[in-house]
């Protein structure tokens, strides 16, 4: 067994965190040898459900599990924090768009990047999931100077693998003959999932693929699929969200041969998009780094929808320049 890390988890009472814990506490995130302190972080109302989570965790008996942290207090939380899951956050209702939620919860993650920058691990990995994911991400970053920008990412891998799912059924394959999936830009309604390199059992899909399918059904219902569950549901995606999660940090850690989508800093991309952005660019990860996949070209057919991707991110940073 390996030494204990430290993983923070923000929004552990909430829905998400119910669905990722217990097999975060598993080893399901960092694998089966390594030891882990949890140190779940909610709001203070929230405390009693989060000892009831506590409770739960403590009955598993899990062999992993060195210890559990319950607390409203960031820098109790974030301290010699390795892994750093920023959920915490209200989630949209039917009708609204995730950037409507910018208001509210973009000022969570002001203290949260300053508690991360005080008290972490300085190699500390951090995903944020709260919506605006994206923007999210870079209000924390910012917030965090000593740490590497590198370190932050947002989520974009529930929309990649829904992008994955909904082509293994188009082309009636097993989920493992899909390969090579793209889905750039904001974690929005905007995101662009690019098939224009993606294989089938090891063939391309352009090749096969029906353009009318393409902009028609498949680009709108990726784009959608959160509304969509919304609307099935009552609320937003939970257990699918929290297994995005889970692939998110187990692959940037013990690596995938596969590309992922991953947000990250734009900073000195090859592919024209703007600095200073949490943008989603196709990467891969392998010893516990994730790099941009760098020399491919953009599909041209695409410049449209990455304009319009782009423009909201910039809209949306530009709309809270005070928690930067
Ligand atoms: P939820 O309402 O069930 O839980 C949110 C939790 O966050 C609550 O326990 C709440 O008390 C807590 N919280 C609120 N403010 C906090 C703060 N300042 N510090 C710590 N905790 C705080 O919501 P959920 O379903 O778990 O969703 C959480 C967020 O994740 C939402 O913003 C949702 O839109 C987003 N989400 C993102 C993706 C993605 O792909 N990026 C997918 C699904 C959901
Ligand atoms: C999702 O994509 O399911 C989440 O971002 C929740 C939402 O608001 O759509």
């Amino acid at each position: 067994m390996k030494k204990p890390v430290n993983v923070a988890i923000t929004g552990a009472a909430g829905n998400i965190a119910y669905s990722a814990i217990f097999r975060i506490a598993a080893g399901q995130m960092l694998g089966d040898q390594q030891s882990i302190n949890l140190k779940l972080i909610d709001i203070e109302p929230a405390m009693k459900v989060l000892n009831g989570v506590k409770f739960e965790l403590e009955d598993c008996a899990f062999p992993l599990l060195n210890s559990i942290t319950t607390t409203f207090d960031l820098k109790e939380g974030f301290d010699e924090c390795d892994y750093a899951l920023l959920i915490g956050a209200k989630p949209r209702i039917k009708g609204m768009e995730r950037k409507d939620l910018l208001k509210d919860n973009g000022k969570i993650f002001l203290p949260q990047g300053k508690a991360i920058n005080e008290v972490a691990n300085k190699k500390i990995k951090i995903l944020v999931v709260g919506n605006p994911a994206n923007t999210n991400a870079l209000i924390a970053m910012h917030n965090a100077p000593n740490i590497d920008p590198k370190q932050f990412t947002s989520m974009m891998r529930l929309d990649h693998d829904r992008s994955m799912a909904q082509v293994a059924n188009k082309y009636n394959v097993d989920i493992k003959e899909v390969k090579k999936i793209i889905v750039w830009g904001n974690h929005s309604n905007t995101q662009v999932p690019d098939l224009s390199k993606a294989e089938v059992s090891g063939k391309e899909i352009k090749d096969i693929m029906s353009t009318s399918w393409y902009k028609d059904d498949f680009i709108p219902r990726i784009q959608n699929r959160g509304a969509e569950i919304i609307e099935a549901r009552g609320s937003s995606s939970a257990a699918s969200a929290a297994n995005a999660v889970i692939m998110h940090m187990r692959d940037w850690v013990l690596g995938n041969n596969d590309w992922l989508s991953i947000g990250q800093i734009s900073n000195n991309n090859p592919f024209n998009i703007s600095d200073n952005l949490m943008f989603s660019f196709p990467s891969r990860c392998s010893n516990e780094v994730y790099e941009m996949i760098k020399d491919i070209e953009m599909s041209k057919t695409l410049d449209e929808y990455i304009k319009t991707t782009e423009k909201e991110l910039v809209q949306e940073r530009d709309s809270v320049l005070d928690l930067l």
